[in-house]
């Protein structure tokens, strides 16, 4: 009788799990996702990998057929004429067809301002329509807007949802950054916490103008910049600050956190 008993249990424990994936498959098919990127320092790689791990994605380096130096001279100056002159390098066929794929992240450092130069000639022979292309970037101090907005602008068929850039200084941070994305495009468990709009801009206080000239005093490119307005909100990690910024004439928006407890404050992206 007992015996009876837990085979019934067991049928029944059974039947449970099956109903329950069942319904889950019913409801929401598992989506697709492709991580490509490109890396000449293997900062944007780094970044790469960790959605890999987090996603269990399928993962593609984009590779031009004539590699780019890792010499910083010599790419610097093979970049510069290739934007100049509008080439667009060769790429080797890729081994993953982005067409089987609902999710495709984007990686790539940001040069120039906007995404390296090879995923301008990616752009311009994959079709990204109807696709979910997440961008993500490293670099110095540039923020990752402009190149989104180029992004829309070369592929304006396919939905661009939610996109992180990091600096390379502050890659301690990338986990945390990245799974705020994760998390909010239901890639990952957790807590998803949507961020405020910044407060409106106002005139700094004395204390927003020691943390604006704390943060960008250990980046010498940006020195001589004055604050000359902010907004900010509050996260569950502390305050991020939005100042605009202001050298030499022209303005640009900075973006500073204040972590809660005793941490400086760094800036995580300039958008000029
Ligand atoms: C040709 C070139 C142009 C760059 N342009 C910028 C730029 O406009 N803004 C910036 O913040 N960083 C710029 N950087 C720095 C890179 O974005 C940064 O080092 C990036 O993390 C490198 O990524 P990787 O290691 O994946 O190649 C540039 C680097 C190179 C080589």
């Amino acid at each position: 009788m007992k015996k009876l008993f837990f085979m019934m249990l067991a049928g029944l424990m059974v039947m449970a799990c099956t109903s329950k994936t069942q319904t889950k498959q019913e409801e929401e098919p598992a989506k697709k996702v492709l991580v490509l990127y490109y890396s000449v320092t293997n900062t944007t790689k780094q970044m790469a990998d960790y959605i890999q791990q987090q996603t269990g994605a399928d993962i593609e380096a984009i590779s031009p057929v004539n590699a780019y130096s890792t010499v910083y001279e010599e790419l610097i100056k093979r970049s510069q004429e290739e934007i100049q002159g509008n080439v667009l390098p060769e790429l080797n066929a890729l081994k993953h067809n982005p067409a089987d794929y609902d999710i495709i992240f984007l990686g790539y450092p940001i040069w120039m301002g906007t995404y390296a130069q090879p995923i301008k000639t990616l752009l311009a022979n994959i079709d990204f329509k109807g696709k979910t292309v997440v961008p993500f970037s490293t670099s110095g101090s540039s923020g990752i807007k402009q190149s989104v907005d180029d992004l829309k602008k070369a592929i304006p068929g396919a939905q661009i949802p939610e996109c992180v850039g990091v600096r390379s200084s502050l890659m301690d941070k990338m986990p945390a950054t990245v799974d705020r994305v994760l998390i909010s495009l239901g890639l990952k468990e957790g807590q998803n916490e949507v961020l405020a709009d910044y407060s409106a801009q106002h005139e700094p206080t004395a204390d927003e103008t020691a943390i604006f000239e704390a943060a960008i005093s250990t980046y010498p490119m940006l020195n001589g910049t004055k604050a000359v307005s902010v907004g900010s909100r509050t996260t569950s990690m502390g305050t991020d600050y939005k100042f605009v910024g202001e050298a030499n004439g022209s303005k640009m928006d900075i973006y500073i956190t204040k972590e809660n407890g005793d941490a400086a404050p760094y800036f995580t992206a300039v958008d000029r």
